[in-house]
């Protein structure tokens, strides 16, 4: 299967696109950190089976078709150590929101924070979107990090705004603008 690469982060950090080839390797991470992802990500603890994990990714392949979302996944050389995701919010708005997780062995190395900028440019160029949001939670705080050092602002606190293992999170709302992005571009040459 030809390898596409959404885009590239320097020192072998790429996003490329999903397929069903990948399934197994990514249900196998999921389930092994499940109980770390479940955290914070709902979807975690609905990946009880492979056929969860491909349905997943044929349901990514639709949106992409649709021209609805991306979904890719984050390679290290030839290790795949996360996932990133664009999904179109609101079309009329240009408005989508990026999500993302590593897995605890790549964590803590900058590894998120340089294929996220890299996805950040993708997105502002090859996708119709004026305004990027990520939500965290409040008690995320490596992810408000991230955020936070890629260049998004924190617009606001979510009050009880996502159901996670039937406990209601305050969720931060991070927001990155595209001429803002652009211009710090420009500003660092
Ligand atoms: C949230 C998450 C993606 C953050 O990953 P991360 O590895 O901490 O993020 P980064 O790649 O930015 O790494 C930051 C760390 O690398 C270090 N680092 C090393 N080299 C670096 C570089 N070139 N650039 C930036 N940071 C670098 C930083 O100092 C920082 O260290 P610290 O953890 O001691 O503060 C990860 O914790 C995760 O997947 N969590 C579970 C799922 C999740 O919560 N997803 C987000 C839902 S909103």
């Amino acid at each position: 299967m030809p390898v596409k690469v959404l885009c590239q982060a320097g020192d072998g950090i790429e996003v490329r696109a999903l397929h069903r080839g990948l399934a197994a390797r990514i249900y196998q991470m999921v389930r092994s950190e499940h109980a770390r992802l479940e955290r914070f990500l709902p979807w975690a603890q609905h990946t009880q089976s492979l056929a969860d994990t491909l349905n997943f990714i044929t349901q990514a392949r639709d949106a992409f078709i649709q021209g609805k979302a991306v979904h890719g996944g984050i390679w290290v050389e030839n290790d795949l150590v996360g996932m990133m995701a664009l999904e179109i919010r609101s079309p009329n708005d240009q408005i989508a929101n990026i999500g993302y997780w590593i897995s605890s062995r790549s964590e803590g190395k900058g590894v998120m924070t340089r294929a996220l900028r890299a996805f950040i440019d993708y997105s502002f160029s090859e996708w119709p979107v004026h305004r990027l949001e990520i939500y965290c939670a409040t008690a995320n705080v490596r992810s408000c990090r991230v955020a936070e050092r890629v260049g998004f602002q924190k617009e606001g606190t979510l009050r009880g705004a996502r159901k996670v293992n039937g406990e209601f999170l305050d969720m931060n709302l991070y927001a990155l603008l595209q001429p803002d992005w652009r211009a710090r571009g420009k500003a660092a040459g």
